[in-house]
C-alpha cells in the first residue's frame, strides 16, 4: 500500500483508504495539490507568483476540460439573465478613490449586468437552492471596472470538497438558510467578495468591500415553493426579471463599500483578506457610492450576455487589487477562460468592448483580430513613438507590506479556531431555535445520498462550529433509516 505524500492539515478528514500518488502534470512529484506558491504578506494575504507552474497549469487545464459547446466552457455559471443599465454616483467618495467613474455625485456610467446560478447546467431550474455569480461591468471613461462576484458575501465549493476546507463552513451556514433560495433576482444582494483597495488621487490607499444591495428588498422562497416553481417553470427567475425590465419596473441597487485603513488592517488578522470571513458591519460600516439601474433588455442574448466576458482583472485606476491569492488567480483564469471561450479577440465584441479608446499595439495580429496597428511599434519603449499615460505612478503603484522574513514557496494558512467564530456566532446569536432546527432540516436533506463516511465528516466538521449541532445531525442521521 503506497503512503501518502502528503500530509492532511489538522481539520481534515481522510475517508478512505485509497491513497493516491501525486504529481505534476508532467510526473514530477507533488507534495501538496492544495496549496499555491506565495511570498506571504500580513493578515494571511499573499502574492501569487508566475513561476508556480502548478497554479498556472491547473487554471489553463480546467479553462478547457470542457468541450465548448454551451454558454460557459466551465461547469459553473453556465445559465444566467443579463440586461443593460446604468451607474449613478449618489454620494462623494473621492478623498476615498480617484476612480474617475465614482467621482462626481449625478455621474453616470453604461453598465451591462449578468446573474448566474453557479451549479447547474445550461437547461437547469432557476430556483434550486445555490450561490448566485452576480457580475457587473462599467464601461468608464477610463475602460472598463468589472465586479465579478457572489450573491452571498463568502464562498464555499460542496461536500468532499468542504470537509476538506472547513474554512468555507460559513458560507454553507448561509447557503442553508434562506438566503440560499432568493424568490426574484431583482431581490438579492450582491458582494465583491474579495477584499479590494481604493487608492486616491495622492496614492493612499484603504482596503474596501463591494455590496450591492436591492432597493426592492431582499425576500426568499420556501423550500416546497422553490421546488413546485422548479417543476412548473425551470426559467422562473430569468422570465421575472425579463418581464420586470419589459414592463419599465427597473430593478436597482444601492452599491456600498466598507472601508478599513492600512494601519487597522495590520491589525485585523486572517478576516482581512480571506473570503471566507466577513468584515464586521459595527467596526466597518456601509459607506454608499452610488445605485445601479438595470433598464434595457438585451436585444440578442447570444451576442450581448452569451458573450459578455467579466473578470475581476479588468480594473481601473483608483480600485486595485490586494496579496488574496485566489483573486489573483481568478485575474489569470478569467480571460484565459475567455480567450479559448470566445477567441482572441474577445475584448472587441459588443458586451465587452470598452467606450474608452484602447490603444494597445503590443498585442496585435492573430485569428480574429478586427483592429489592427498599421506600422506602429509592436515593442515598448520606442524612441520613435513613445507610450505615454494619463495617470500618474502614484495612482498605480502603491505601497505593501511583506514580512522581511517571508519564505517563498508552498505557504499553507493552516485551519485554525479563527474559522468557526463567525458561523459560531451566527448559529449562537442570529438563529433562533425554529431557525437552528429548520437549518439541521435543510442540510441533513442533502446528505441523504452521501457515503456513511463522509457524512461523518461533515457532522465533525459542524460539530466545531458548535457541538449541538452535531448531536443534532446525529439524531437525524440515526433516527431516519434512509440517511
Ligand atoms: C480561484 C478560484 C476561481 C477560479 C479559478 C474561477 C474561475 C472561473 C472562470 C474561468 C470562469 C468563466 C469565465 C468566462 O468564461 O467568462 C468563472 C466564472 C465565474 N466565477 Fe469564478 N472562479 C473562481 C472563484 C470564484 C469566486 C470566489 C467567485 C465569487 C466571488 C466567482 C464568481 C464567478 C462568477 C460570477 C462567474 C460568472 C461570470 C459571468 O457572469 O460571466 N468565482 N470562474
Ligand atoms: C467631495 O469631497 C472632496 C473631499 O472630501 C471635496 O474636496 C470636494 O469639494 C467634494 N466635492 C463636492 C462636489 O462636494
Ligand atoms: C431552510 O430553508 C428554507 C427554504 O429556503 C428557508 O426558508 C429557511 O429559512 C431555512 N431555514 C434556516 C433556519 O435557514
Ligand atoms: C471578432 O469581433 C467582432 C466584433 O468586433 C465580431 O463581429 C466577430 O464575430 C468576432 N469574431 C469571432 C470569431 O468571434
Amino acid at each position: 500500500m503506497p503512503k501518502p505524500v502528503f500530509t492532511l492539515a489538522e481539520g481534515t478528514f481522510v475517508i478512505s483508504s485509497h491513497v493516491l500518488i501525486l504529481t505534476y502534470h508532467k510526473g514530477q512529484p507533488l507534495s501538496d495539490p492544495s496549496v499555491s506558491t506565495t511570498l506571504p504578506i500580513f493578515g494571511g494575504g499573499g502574492i501569487a507568483t508566475l513561476g508556480d507552474t502548478l497554479l498556472l497549469e491547473t487554471l489553463a487545464h480546467f479553462n478547457r476540460e470542457r468541450i465548448p459547446e454551451r454558454s460557459v466552457i466551465l461547469v459553473v455559471h453556465a445559465k444566467a439573465a443579463g440586461a443593460w443599465g446604468e451607474f449613478e454616483v449618489t454620494n462623494n467618495i473621492s478623498s476615498l478613490t480617484c476612480a474617475k467613474f465614482l467621482n462626481g455625485v449625478g455621474k453616470k456610467t453604461p453598465v451591462l449586468f449578468r446573474l448566474s446560478t453557479t451549479g447547474g447546467e445550461k437547461g437547469s431550474a432557476d430556483t434550486v437552492r445555490d450561490v448566485r455569480g452576480f457580475s457587473v461591468k462599467f464601461f468608464t471613461e477610463e475602460g472598463n471596472h468589472d465586479i465579478v462576484g457572489n450573491h452571498i458575501d463568502l464562498i464555499l465549493q460542496f461536500w468532499d470538497f468542504h470537509v476538506n476546507q472547513p474554512e468555507s463552513v460559513h458560507a454553507l451556514m448561509h447557503l442553508f438558510g434562506s438566503r440560499g433560495l432568493p424568490d426574484s433576482i431583482r431581490r438579492v444582494t450582491g458582494f465583491g467578495v474579495h477584499t479590494f483597495k481604493l487608492v486616491a488621487d495622492d496614492g493612499r490607499f484603504r482596503y474596501c468591500k463591494f455590496h450591492f444591495r436591492p432597493v426592492q428588498g431582499v425576500t426568499h422562497f420556501s423550500g416546497q415553493e422553490a421546488e413546485r416553481i422548479a417543476g412548473a417553470n425551470p426559467d422562473f427567475h430569468n422570465k421575472d426579471i425579463w418581464d420586470a425590465i419589459a414592463r419599465g419596473n427597473f430593478p436597482a441597487w444601492k452599491l456600498y463599500v466598507q472601508v478599513m485603513e492600512p494601519e487597522q488592517a495590520e491589525k485585523y488578522g486572517r478576516a482581512l483578506f480571506d473570503i471566507t470571513k466577513v468584515w464586521s458591519h459595527k467596526d466597518f460600516p456601509l459607506i454608499e457610492v452610488g445605485q445601479m439601474t438595470l433598464n434595457k433588455n438585451p436585444g440578442n442574448y447570444f451576442a450581448e450576455i452569451e458573450q459578455a466576458a467579466f473578470s475581476p482583472s479588468n480594473m481601473v485606476p483608483g480600485i486595485a487589487m490586494t496579496p488574496d491569492p485566489m483573486l489573483q488567480a481568478r485575474m489569470f483564469a478569467y480571460p484565459d477562460a475567455q480567450r479559448y471561450r470566445l477567441g482572441v479577440n474577445y475584448s472587441q465584441l459588443p458586451p465587452n468592448r470598452p467606450i474608452a479608446p484602447v490603444y494597445a499595439p503590443y498585442e496585435r495580429d492573430g485569428t480574429t483580430v478586427t483592429k489592427n496597428y498599421g506600422g506602429d511599434p509592436n515593442y515598448v519603449r520606442s524612441t520613435l513613438s513613445p507610450g505615454v499615460s494619463t495617470r500618474a505612478i502614484t495612482q498605480i503603484r502603491h505601497l505593501e507590506r511583506v514580512q522581511p522574513t517571508a519564505t517563498l514557496g508552498l505557504n499553507e494558512i493552516p485551519v485554525d479556531d479563527e474559522d468557526f467564530q463567525q458561523p459560531r456566532e451566527l448559529w449562537r446569536r442570529v438563529f433562533d431555535k425554529s431557525e437552528k432546527s429548520q437549518w439541521v432540516s435543510n442540510i441533513s436533506e442533502t446528505l441523504g445520498d452521501v457515503p456513511a463516511p463522509l457524512r461523518e465528516a461533515v457532522r465533525t466538521m459542524f460539530s466545531k462550529v458548535d457541538p449541538d449541532i452535531g448531536q443534532l445531525l446525529a439524531a437525524k442521521f440515526n433516527g431516519n433509516s434512509h440517511l
